[in-house]
């Protein structure tokens, strides 16, 4: 079955990343020259995904208005010769249908995931969390899209092996092989598990391809870790009539929500860079000698 759509829950509060984030979505923050919600949008985008529903809140207008067309500043740079950076400004604009929708309340991922009910009907579609920005050769999204549609449409999960330290953060998953080589069977999921809850260092890390059933998860769970819906818990819920699937993706993930990830992402991006990129290594090897 072929996934067309993506969800990108982008109305987290951000707290993280305060004082900035009071009117500044994080989505927002720059990666060298672009907003990160642009580095995944254009992920989605290259996987083949032409709808997108961004789920926003209140203080995330300027992510509308970000990927929307602006002609008096297109007409202005085009007039003074810069006709380069009109046609890069008017293609974040056409890089896919971006759908809205509000989570009016922040109650948790799998609430704001819920708010995509109506534009995904019942059908697989791909999530991709906002502040989450991948590196890699084969979109990350794709692979796990590659992965859902070789089974028959299943629920696909992105994961990683990540420290013990980092787990109580994430998720940990129960999984069995499979004949695929970094494609497992998942048994078993808890979201933030502490360290005698663990069934593995697999993490889901930002990315999953989940099914119509869903929708009907969400709606029969309670609130869970931190009285938030979680969609750890909704996937879980799942197991019972679903097979579904861990893919151990190949790419880096840059976890922007945080300060320090925000960091190496902004370092690791301008480093290879093909302008920025020679310069700022030396002046970094300059400042760490000093
Ligand atoms: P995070 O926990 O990383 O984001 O949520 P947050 O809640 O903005 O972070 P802090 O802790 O306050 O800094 C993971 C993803 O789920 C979305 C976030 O926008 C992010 O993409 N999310 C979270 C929602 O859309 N709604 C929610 O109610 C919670």
């Amino acid at each position: 079955m072929k996934i067309r759509k993506a969800v990108i829950p982008a109305a987290g509060l951000g707290t993280r990343m305060l004082p900035a984030t009071k009117t500044i979505p994080k989505e927002m923050l720059p990666l060298l020259d672009k907003p990160v919600i642009q580095y995944i949008i254009e992920e989605a985008a290259a996987a083949g995904i032409e709808d997108i529903l961004l789920v926003t809140n209140r203080s995330k207008s300027a992510m509308d208005d970000y990927f929307d067309y602006f002609p008096e500043l297109e007409q202005r740079l085009e007039r003074s010769g810069k006709a380069d950076q009109a046609e890069e400004i008017r293609r974040a604009a056409d890089l896919a249908n971006i759908f809205y929708v509000r989570q009016k309340e922040t109650k948790g991922l799998g609430h704001a995931i819920y708010r995509a009910k109506r534009f995904i009907g019942n059908e697989p579609f791909a999530v991709l969390l906002g502040d989450d920005v991948m590196f890699s050769d084969t979109p990350v999204i794709k692979q796990l899209m590659d992965v859902s549609e070789e089974r028959g449409g299943a629920t696909a999960l992105g994961v990683q092996a990540v420290s013990d330290a980092a787990l109580a953060s994430y998720s940990s998953l129960k999984v069995a092989e499979t004949d695929k080589s970094g494609v497992f069977k998942v048994e078993d999921l808890i979201e933030k598990p502490t360290a005698k809850q663990k069934f593995s260092n697999y993490a889901i890390l930002g990315r999953y391809v989940l099914t119509g059933g869903i929708f009907n998860a969400l709606e029969n769970i309670q609130p869970g870790y931190g009285g938030e819906i979680q969609l750890t818990d909704g996937i879980r819920s799942q197991l019972a009539s679903e097979a579904m699937y861990a893919v151990d993706f190949e790419g880096k993930r840059y976890d922007t929500g945080n300060q320090r990830g925000f960091l190496e992402a902004t370092v690791e991006f301008a480093l290879r860079d093909s302008e920025l990129g020679a310069g700022f290594r030396e002046y970094l090897q300059g400042i760490l000698k000093a």
